[in-house]
């Protein structure tokens, strides 16, 4: 338990950079303010430019001072990864705290500029692509944590991977999601693995935030926008401030060790504060996460070097 854990427990973040994907937006947005706001050098990793800079502006409103800066990165298409990486590494010379945040649900389109399902693509490939050409930077950085969003829709399926990466097949955009949530969740064990096998003192942790009312659910199919109403989830979830509070706790408190898994406490993980949950460990088969590791160092081209 986490006795009620909120963003006004952050420590003093001077000297940490931090990369949040989709820091324009709702989560993203909410957990970059936070990390600004506690001192955090921030760069908002959007694909959109000018949404970017419109949530600096946002955020130097309420913090002047904040140090905050905005890099183009289309998870859509693997070589805007390699080029992101590639500016970052110009312009910092360290890595605390990566935030593999920016998601797609149940879009229109249907397949990323590589032909990977859009949703596996971007939210899952896209994401184990970019840990990989940073990690260089991540494990010189001291008390460095890779920060990985999972969902609700994620607990308690079976993981399909391998059905769910063939962009050519019919899948189902719904278990499509919930699939590549389940490979978030599945990566970041599996990268602390990686860690504590070889001593690397780097942090990384799953999370998920609950339900909150983002723009996340307004992207999404027709059919989606009808049934999840902009106010049934209002009632339902938390606002996206508290929704960031898993992901400012594993990024930031102490006591984590790596390997968590961090979501509300209330009940069926809707909302509530952030705690420890113990459902990544019961659902984790070792044997299929490994080999989605294999499989996504074939499908992006990245292979991980520790
Ligand atoms: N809201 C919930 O209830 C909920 C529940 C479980 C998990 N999550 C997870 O929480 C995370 C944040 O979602 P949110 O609810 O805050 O939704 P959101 O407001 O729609 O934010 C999603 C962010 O991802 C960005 N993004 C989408 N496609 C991208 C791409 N190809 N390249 C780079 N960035 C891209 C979006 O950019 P644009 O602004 O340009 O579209 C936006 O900044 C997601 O991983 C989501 O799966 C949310």
């Amino acid at each position: 338990m986490t006795n009620g854990w909120t963003k006004r427990e952050i420590r003093d973040l001077t000297g940490k950079v931090a990369i949040v994907t989709g820091g324009n937006s709702g989560i993203g947005y909410e957990t970059s303010l936070a990390l600004a706001e506690n001192y955090a050098t921030v760069v908002l990793a959007v694909r959109n430019i000018n949404k970017g800079l419109e949530a600096v502006d946002k955020i130097k409103k309420e913090f002047p001072n904040a140090d905050i800066h905005v890099m183009k990165l289309d998870l859509n298409e693997l070589e805007s990864v390699r080029e992101f990486a590639e500016e970052f590494r110009k312009k910092f010379r360290s890595l605390s705290i990566l935030i593999n945040n920016a998601g797609v649900l149940m879009p229109p389109r249907k397949e990323t500029k590589d032909g990977f399902e859009s949703q596996f693509g971007i939210n899952y490939l896209g994401h184990f692509a970019l840990t990989g050409l940073l990690l260089d930077l991540i494990i010189k950085t001291p008390d460095s944590r890779v920060i990985s969003i999972g969902s609700i829709s994620a607990h308690n399926i079976k993981p399909e991977f391998k059905e769910f990466l063939g962009a050519k097949k019919k899948t189902n955009t719904r278990k499509c999601y919930a699939q590549s949530k389940l490979a978030c969740m599945y990566f970041a064990k599996e990268l602390q693995y990686h860690f504590r096998a070889r001593n690397i003192d780097s942090m990384s942790i799953a999370c998920h935030p609950g339900i909150a009312q983002t723009y996340i659910f307004g992207k999404g199919s027709r059919k989606l926008k009808t049934r999840l109403t902009r106010a049934s989830l209002k009632v339902i979830g938390q606002s996206a401030e508290a929704a960031a509070y898993p992901i400012l706790y594993a990024a930031t408190e102490y006591s984590m060790r790596g390997g968590e898994y961090i979501g509300p406490d209330g009940r069926k993980g809707i909302k509530g504060f952030p705690t420890e949950l113990e459902i990544l460990n019961e659902q984790f088969v070792e044997n299929v996460s490994n080999n989605l590791w294999v499989l996504s160092e074939k499908l992006t081209g990245v292979t991980y070097k520790f």
